[in-house]
This record gives C-alpha cells, sequence and structure tokens, in this order.
C-alpha cells in the first residue's frame, strides 16, 4: 500500500498564521513573560517557530503524552510518557499543540496542568478538527481549522514519517 501527500496547507500560509497568531501571543502577553508547554512530539516544529515571533520573554519545557499507536484513530488511552522538568506554579503557561482531534489528550492534560497552579493556562494549537470533537476543549489560538482528514507534516506524523515536512497534507492511501 502506497501513500500520496497532497498539500493542504503550503508552507508560506503556514508561516504566515504561525507569524500573526505570535504577535497576537505578544500583544496579550505584554509585559509579562511567557512559559511554553511543547506536547512533544507533534508540537515541536510549531513551538521553535511560534517562539522566534514571540517578542515578550519566553521559556520553554516539554511534555509527551501518549493518546495514539500507530494507527490513525484515537485508542481514547492517555498517558504521561515523559513529564516537564520545571514546576508551573505563578507562570503564564501556553500549551503548544499539533492538533485537537477528538480532545481527549488536551482536556486531560489541561485539567492536570491546572492543579499544578500556573497564574494563567492557554492552550495554542496550529490544527484544529471541529468536527471530530469529543471533550470540550477551550481552545485559546488556533492556526488553523481544518476538515475531518488525517494529515501530516510540521511534527505531525504517519507512523512516525512525514513530520520534517515544512507544509500541511493530507495522507492519501491508493
Ligand atoms: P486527540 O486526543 O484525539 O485530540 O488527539 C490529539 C493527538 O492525536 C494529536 O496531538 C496528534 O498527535 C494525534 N492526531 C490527531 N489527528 C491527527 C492527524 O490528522 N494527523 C496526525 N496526528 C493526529
Ligand atoms: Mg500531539
Amino acid at each position: 500500500m502506497a501513500e500520496k501527500i497532497r498539500v493542504l496547507l503550503s508552507e508560506k500560509e503556514v508561516d504566515a498564521r504561525i507569524s500573526a497568531i505570535g504577535e497576537q501571543i505578544s500583544r496579550d502577553y505584554a509585559g509579562r513573560q511567557v512559559h511554553l508547554v511543547c506536547v512533544l512530539k507533534g508540537g515541536s516544529f510549531f513551538m521553535c517557530e511560534l517562539a522566534k515571533r514571540i517578542t515578550v520573554p519566553v521559556s520553554i519545557d516539554f511534555m509527551s503524552v501518549s493518546s495514539y499507536g500507530g494507527a490513525t484513530k484515537s485508542s481514547g488511552v492517555v498517558k504521561i510518557v515523559k513529564d516537564l522538568d520545571e514546576p508551573l506554579k505563578d507562570k503564564d503557561v501556553i500549551v503548544v499543540e499539533d492538533i485537537v482531534d477528538s480532545g481527549r489528550t488536551l482536556s486531560y492534560l489541561l485539567e492536570l496542568l491546572q492543579q499544578r497552579g500556573p497564574r494563567s493556562l492557554a492552550l495554542c494549537t496550529l490544527l484544529d478538527k471541529p468536527d471530530r470533537r469529543v471533550i470540550d476543549v477551550n481552545v485559546d489560538y488556533t492556526g488553523f481549522e481544518i476538515p475531518d482528514k488525517f494529515v501530516v507534516g510540521y511534527g505531525l506524523d504517519y507512523n512516525q514519517r512525514y513530520r520534517n515536512l515544512p507544509y500541511i497534507g493530507v495522507v492519501e492511501i491508493d
């Protein structure tokens, strides 16, 4: 079975949108420091590009949770694979994700992080598939709302491949 990747959002479109979100965050957090929490591995490419475009002071940390196996369907199981290095107490935290799909991962994660006493907790996602939502999640910053298609690139994978594509593409299986 071979798969083809069809471009959904070009590198130029994605870059322009990330710049706009960076500007928005810089305005919203003027006079404060933002603590970006990257959800590995998918959020890493987006977080790096976003962080470069934020003009207020930034610190970063990483965590890894798993809700997906090798396939394209959610298992519904969320577990912490790697926890944060730093406490969140009194920080202005923005969780940076690649995509909100069913919402299971993020609703679990946000609840957990909220218990650590951040001053504020926001969610920034590059992509959102609203049609697929099972659990309600409040998204503060969204790059693009996309249709219910399995996408790759900019950190998103299909069986661990294609994360390095500089654009968002739809996987089409022949
Ligand atoms: P949720 O818990 O269903 O919202 O799933 C979120 C996670 O599923 C994301 O962080 C991705 O790792 C993965 N995921 C959901 N949709 C896609 C997709 O279209 N392509 C690649 N990964 C996806
Ligand atoms: Mg992810």
